[in-house]
C-alpha cells in the first residue's frame, strides 16, 4: 500500500496551515508500457492528503494549470464560508491562481475531502483524476494513537487500448461513469503487511463519480467509529458498508489471526439504466497480510467517542423531489435529472435559508435510480428514511453531508446552514449533477 503523499504546510506560525495546489495535467502508469495522460494536484492523483487540526487557518493557493479549462477547488463537506467553497459561480480562468482562507472551527475535525466544481466540467475533471482528502483532526483524539490513521481514497478507472481515459458514453451519463477497476490511492489491489492481533484505524473515502461500494473485509471484523463529519458518539460493529459516491466512513479493523484479510466488494444493486451493469461483486480491492508475529499489545477502542448534539424543532420543512426526463433531439436522445420539476441553472436561486435556522429537509427519490444527495457548507443528521410506507430511523445518529437516498425511497434530515451566501445541494453521482440534478440554496 502506498502512502498518500502529504501536502507540506509552508507556515512558520503555529495554528497556520499555508500551501499551494496546482492542478495540471501529468502522466500515471495504470497497464504495462502505457502512459495515461491524467490530472492532477502537484502532479499526483488521488491529490496530496491535507492534515490540519481543528482550530487551524488555512490559506491554500490554487494554481489553475489545466489547459484551456476553469476549475474550482470546492472543500466537500467543510464548515467553509460560502464564498471560498469552489463553488461554479467562482471559477478560476485556466493560468491563474487563487487563495481560498477559512478557519476551522472547533469541533470540526472529520473526514472531508476536496474536488473540482466548474460548472459543466466537474464529472470530468474528477475522473480524470482531481480529488485528494482532507483530514481535519481533533486537538484530543480518543481513539488509541497505536490504530494508526490509514487513509484509503476508492477512485475507479476506466482505460482504453491505448492507455488513454476514454470520453464518456450515453451509458456513462445516464447511470454516471464506472470505470472498470477500483483503485485504492491510485493503486490496483495494494498489500499491507500488518502482525496479527493488530487493531487499525481507516479513513474510507468513495471519490469516485458513480460507483456504490458495499463492501467487507473478510477476515477481520470492522467497527465504524465515524462518517463524513467526524466520529460517532459510540462504536458500532458491521458486516458490510456500504458507501454511495462522496461518502465516507471511520472504521477500526482488528486483524485477529495470522492470513490474509481481503476487503472485496459485495453486490449492491443501486439502479441502472439500459444494458452494460458492471459486475460489481467479488473485486478484491485490497489485501491485508496478517504476519506470525504477534503485534505489541495496544488500549482498547473507548466505550464512547463524543457526545452528537441533537438538532431542535425545525422551523422550517422543504420538499425535494428528484425525477428524470428523456427528450429527443437533433442529436438524439437527451436525458435530464431534475429537482422539483427544474434542471440547475446557475442564475437561479431555488431556495431562501435563514442562517441558523434548523430546517427539515425531505428528499423524494421518484426515479429508477439510488441518487447520494449532497448539501454543501454544512453537516446534517439523518432522521429517518421511508420506503413502500415503512419508516426506518438510522442505526447511530451521526453527521453527514451525503446520504443515499435509494430509488423509490424518502429520506428525512435535519440541518442548518451557519454561514450566509449561496450553497449547493445536488447529487453526488457527478454526471448527474452534469446534467442538472443540482440547485442553489440561498442562506440569509
Ligand atoms: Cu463533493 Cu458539490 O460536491
Ligand atoms: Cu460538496
Ligand atoms: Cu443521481
Amino acid at each position: 500500500l502506498r502512502d498518500l503523499s502529504r501536502l507540506a504546510n509552508e507556515a512558520d506560525t503555529p495554528g497556520l496551515f499555508k500551501a499551494k495546489l496546482t492542478a495540471e495535467s501529468t502522466t500515471a502508469r495504470f497497464a504495462e508500457g502505457l502512459d495515461t495522460p491524467i490530472l492532477g494536484y502537484n502532479g499526483t492523483s488521488p491529490g496530496p492528503l491535507i492534515e490540519a487540526v481543528e482550530g487551524d487557518r488555512v490559506e491554500i493557493t490554487f494554481a489553475n494549470r489545466i489547459a484551456d479549462e476553469a476549475s474550482t477547488i470546492h472543500w466537500h463537506g467543510m464548515p467553509v464560508p460560502a464564498d471560498q467553497d469552489g463553488n461554479p459561480m467562482d471559477p478560476v480562468a485556466a493560468g491563474t491562481d487563487r487563495t481560498y482562507s477559512f478557519d476551522l472551527p472547533e469541533g470540526s475535525a472529520g473526514s472531508y475531502w476536496y474536488h473540482p466544481h466548474p460548472h459543466g466540467k466537474t464529472a470530468e475533471q474528477v475522473y480524470r483524476g482531481l480529488a485528494g482528502a482532507f483530514v481535519v483532526k481533533p486537538k484530543a483524539d480518543p481513539i488509541p494513537a497505536a490504530y494508526g490513521d490509514t487513509v484509503l481514497v476508492f477512485t475507479d478507472l476506466r482505460l482504453a487500448a491505448d492507455g488513454t481515459l476514454p470520453d464518456s458514453t450515453m451509458t456513462d451519463l445516464m447511470n454516471g461513469r464506472v470505470g472498470d477497476h477500483v483503485l485504492v490511492n491510485g493503486q490496483k489491489n495494494p498489500v499491507l503487511t500488518v502482525p496479527f492481533g493488530t487493531k487499525r484505524r481507516f479513513r474510507f473515502y468513495n471519490a469516485t463519480n458513480a460507483r456504490f461500494l458495499r463492501l467487507s473485509f473478510d477476515g477481520a471484523p470492522m467497527t465504524i467509529i465515524g462518517t463524513d463529519g467526524g466520529l460517532l458518539e459510540a462504536p458500532v460493529a458491521a458486516d458490510d458498508i456500504l458507501l454511495s459516491p462522496a461518502e465516507r466512513l471511520e472504521l477500526i479493523v482488528s486483524f485477529e489471526k495470522p492470513g490474509t484479510a481481503t476487503l472485496s466488494t459485495l453486490d449492491y444493486d443501486r439502479g441502472w439504466m439500459g444494458a452494460g451493469r458492471p459486475a460489481d461483486a467479488g473485486l478484491a480491492l485490497f489485501t491485508v497480510n496478517v504476519s506470525e508475529t504477534p503485534a505489541e499489545p495496544a488500549p482498547p477502542l473507548p466505550d464512547r467517542l463524543r457526545p452528537i448534539a441533537q438538532f431542535g424543532a425545525p422551523a422550517v420543512s422543504r420538499r425535494f423531489v428528484f425525477t428524470e426526463t428523456m427528450t429527443m433531439n437533433a442529436t438524439g436522445m437527451e436525458m435530464g435529472f431534475l429537482i422539483n420539476g427544474a434542471a440547475f441553472d446557475i442564475k437561479r436561486v431555488d431556495v431562501v435559508a435563514k442562517a441558523g435556522q434548523v430546517e427539515l429537509w425531505e428528499i423524494v427519490n421518484k426515479t429508477d435510480m439510488d441518487h447520494p444527495f449532497h448539501v454543501h457548507g454544512t453537516q446534517f443528521q439523518v432522521v429517518e428514511h421511508e420506503r413502500g410506507g415503512e419508516i426506518s430511523k438510522p442505526a447511530y445518529r451521526a453527521w453527514k453531508d451525503t446520504v443515499n437516498v435509494a430509488r423509490g425511497e424518502t429520506v428525512r434530515l435535519l440541518l442548518r446552514q451557519d454561514r450566509p451566501g449561496p450553497r449547493m445541494y445536488h447529487c453526488h453521482i457527478l454526471e448527474h449533477e452534469q446534467l442538472g440534478m443540482m440547485g442553489i440554496v440561498d442562506v440569509q
